[in-house]
């Protein structure tokens, strides 16, 4: 599989805020991670590949500089939360721009805690084109996440990276930990300590971070569109090398095994701080499930292939919970009921849960609306795979931006494009 898009960003954002050099292994060559790269040489970090690997060369906390122009995050929602945690501890004004999708996603989750920490935003409303200017006196907060994003907690921290004391994030649901992991892994102070049913992170600012040599696992969310495949595809068995399997993140496997689907995590190890396994899967008769809302943060980007996997099970499948899908790179639930109903599956959105009336069996034939969103896109591809008829989505170019791969390795697998 190629390399985790959450980690690879991060690898990135780190090595460039540490001091030394920054060497990553298996780095996701995708759009968006490839802008995080750009946006961290344009702070001064250069960012390239020597061989096979890459390199950072990091200026250490605080000592990232003005670019020149704005910085371009396409269609990335993590590189623009996370590096607006970057800038918000330099004195340095910049301005962040994106493709149309990324500039309909709400950045007041990001920019409220950020301001109480001294960010200035000089434009007062909640989507891009912003611009915003850092400060070399962050201040640190206690700050509890009003949604489950792991996304607002790593701007946080990043920033607290930079504060004058601790920073402390509270988190009432646990989201993806991989920024508390390697900020670790690159010698930063950060604790996370369980109150009640609460989690409290706490980073210590004025951070030194040291370069580190950075081994990125596979991504189980790109994983997830090779395993559905495997499911709905009769007879298949397929064994995808190299997963990360950090329970953050395998609410998808979880799911689709209690759907009675042949799942096994094998081979289990751990890479890079990270564990990893090989995920085999073998096609499977399926049984649709209810889907509890605890579980989202887990799975958070997977639904949109879940509900394709459900459609080919036998019953009513329900997804609750899935609020912050409609604030994706589209209104994922929305887009999935539709993508669905347009090729003959019963789904509907009720609220913040989908609902799918699996069949057995999918007659497709619908031609899908892809609003910018590179997972809508591979999950209705996918969808096609067992479906009687081909299915056809409207724009395939954004699977560009977390997994370029995808068309070859689903042909390599027997699929047919056309
Ligand atoms: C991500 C967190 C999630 C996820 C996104 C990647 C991350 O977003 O949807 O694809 O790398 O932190 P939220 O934190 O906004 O839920």
């Amino acid at each position: 599989m190629p390399g985790d898009k959450s980690i690879s960003h991060r690898a990135l954002i780190f090595g460039a805020l540490a001091t030394g050099r920054t060497r990553i292994t298996g780095l996701l060559e995708a759009e968006d991670v490839i802008n995080t790269a750009k946006a961290v040489a344009a702070l001064g970090a250069p960012a390239r590949k020597v061989g096979s690997v890459w390199e950072v060369l990091g200026r250490g906390v605080g000592g990232l500089s003005q670019p020149s122009g704005p910085l371009d995050f396409g269609n990335s929602g993590t590189g623009t939360r996370l590096m607006m945690g970057v800038v918000a501890g330099h004195p340095i004004t910049v301005a962040f721009v994106g493709d149309a999708s990324l500039s309909r996603r709400p950045m007041s989750r990001v920019l409220k805690p950020l301001k109480q920490m001294g960010l200035e935003v000089l434009e007062d409303k909640d989507t891009l084109p912003l611009t915003i200017r850092g400060t070399s006196d962050l201040v640190p907060i206690v700050y509890e996440l009003p949604v489950p994003s792991a996304q607002v907690k790593s701007a946080i921290l990043i920033a607290g990276l930079a504060a004058a004391g601790e920073t402390t994030v509270i988190e009432r649901e646990p989201t993806r930990d991989h920024t508390e992991r390697m900020l670790r892994y690159f010698g930063a102070d950060v604790r996370s300590v369980a109150d009640g049913a609460l989690t409290r992170i706490t980073v210590k600012g004025h951070a030194e971070l040291q370069g580190r040599d950075v081994v990125v696992p596979g991504d189980p969310s790109s994983a997830a569109f090779i395993a559905a495949a495997a499911l709905i595809v009769p007879g298949s068995e397929v064994t995808i090398e190299g997963v990360l399997v950090n329970p953050t993140r395998t609410g998808f496997y979880t799911t689709v095994r209690e759907m009675g689907g042949d799942v096994a995590f094998l081979n289990e190890r751990e890479e890079g701080g990270e564990p990893v396994a090989d995920i085999r899967v073998r096609s499977s008769g399926l049984t649709g499930v209810t889907v509890p809302p605890e579980r989202a943060p887990s799975m958070i980007d997977e639904y949109p292939i879940l509900a394709v996997v459900a459609a080919f099970a036998r019953g009513r499948t329900e997804m609750h919970g899935l609020a912050e899908l409609k604030v994706k790179e589209c209104d994922r639930l929305a887009a999935t009921a539709a993508g669905l109903a347009v090729n003959g599956v019963a789904a509907r959105v009720d609220g913040d849960t989908l609902i799918v009336e699996g069949a057995g069996e999918v007659r497709g034939g619908g031609t899908v609306a892809t609003h910018l969103d590179h997972r809508i896109a591979m999950s209705f591809l996918t969808l096609g795979l067992a479906s009687s008829a081909p299915v056809t989505v409207d724009d395939a170019t954004m699977i560009a931006t977390s997994f370029p791969e995808f068309q070859g390795l689903m042909a390599s697998l027997g699929a047919r494009f056309g």
